[in-house]
């Protein structure tokens, strides 16, 4: 009898660029107040690149990279894929997976870009998930990584406040081991609801619009519902779940959505105040503070979920 593939990440890594914005620096050009960013959203500080030299995400996405292969053992030839979340490229082409392989000199490997906004990081895990366990390529590199600073109005007061830069990456690799790796996952779309969040790549205004009610109660309705298919799909209950990493956009979303789920505070993993929301590197950079703390073990279900501008929407139930 033939043993079925799984697709396991065997680590993680993220890097944040060094430079801190916290809620006050906003009150100088701003009509808001910290309290006000605090309590409405959860976040206090996130990290940004530098205005007048922007790192390009590329360059984020490769620290991420190196640090997630290190971990992981691997070395940059060993690795056969790189899929890349981002809406903040360096390039329209070449895709910034392209970029990340070159610099890694992950010379043997595919690379490609995943346009999902905030979602991409559960797209890009989906798609390493089925080219792994169908068996043509064993270690591929799933990264999210995003320089939104760029692309925000820096006078609109309820979308600048929300964001922050970042990246994060794991790496996925075959197994045999039974029950380990992803074990079911979820994507949906509505283009339908795409004018509630969008960058324009064109026009005079290329910097982010939201209507910011609209996404909060699509993404609490959205993110709960791909949750229950996921964990249906698998065929097991939201208890069997020890932590729960949603998209780090709001902890007033994240509450609801867990509040929907009957899932207990304990299980729910929350670093937007430190990092506010960096769209498709923000569930990386949860799993690696939980990954750090000793919180992953053989055995451990995490649960992804997110919902970004397309509106998007993924979920993955992972056993490590
Ligand atoms: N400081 C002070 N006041 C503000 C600010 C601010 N930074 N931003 C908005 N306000 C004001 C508004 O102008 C409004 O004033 P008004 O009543 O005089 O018109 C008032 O606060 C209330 O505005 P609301 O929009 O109702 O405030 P709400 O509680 O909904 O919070 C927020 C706004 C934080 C944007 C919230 O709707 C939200 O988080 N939505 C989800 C946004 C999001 O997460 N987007 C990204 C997810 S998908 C992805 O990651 C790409």
């Amino acid at each position: 009898m033939s043993t079925m593939r799984n697709a396991r990440i065997i680590s993680v890594g993220t890097y944040v660029p060094e430079t801190v914005m916290e809620n006050s620096d906003f009150e100088r050009f701003l009509d808001t107040t910290d309290e006000w960013i605090a309590s409405r959203t959860g976040i206090r500080q996130r990290h940004i690149v530098s205005k007048e030299l922007p790192t390009p995400a590329s360059h984020l996405g490769r620290e991420a990279a190196l640090i997630a292969l290190k971990r992981a053992g691997c070395s940059p030839a060993e690795i056969d894929g790189i899929i890349c979340a981002t809406f903040t490229p360096d390039y329209f082409f070449p895709s910034t997976a392209c970029r990340i392989q070159t610099e890694l000199g992950c010379t043997r490997a595919f690379a490609f870009d995943v346009g999902a906004a905030c979602a991409g990081f559960t797209y890009a895990l989906t798609i390493a998930n089925s080219l792994v366990t169908a068996g043509q390529y064993s270690k591929v590199l799933v990264i999210g990584t995003e320089v939104i600073s760029k692309t925000l109005d820096w006078t609109d007061r309820s979308t600048c406040i929300l964001f922050g830069d970042g990246a994060g990456a794991v790496v996925v690799a075959g197994s045999e081991t039974p029950g380990r790796g992803i074990v079911s996952s979820y994507l949906k779309s509505d283009g339908a609801l795409g004018d509630i969040l969008v960058l324009p790549a064109w026009g005079e205004k290329r910097t982010m619009q939201m209507k910011g009610n609209e996404v909060f109660k699509h993404a609490v309705r959205l993110m709960t519902d791909a949750s229950e298919k996921v964990m249906a799909a698998a065929g097991l209950s939201i208890d069997r779940i020890d932590y729960f990493i949603p998209h780090q956009a709001n902890s007033r979303i994240i509450s609801a959505v867990a509040e929907q789920l009957h899932l207990p505070a304990e299980k729910v993993v929350c670093n937007l105040e430190r990092f506010g929301n960096t769209s498709s590197a923000s569930i990386p950079l949860a799993l690696d503070e939980i990954w750090a703390a000793g919180g992953i073990s053989d055995g451990t279900m995490a649960l992804f979920t997110a919902l970004g501008g397309g509106l998007t929407v993924g979920s993955v139930l992972v056993c490590f």
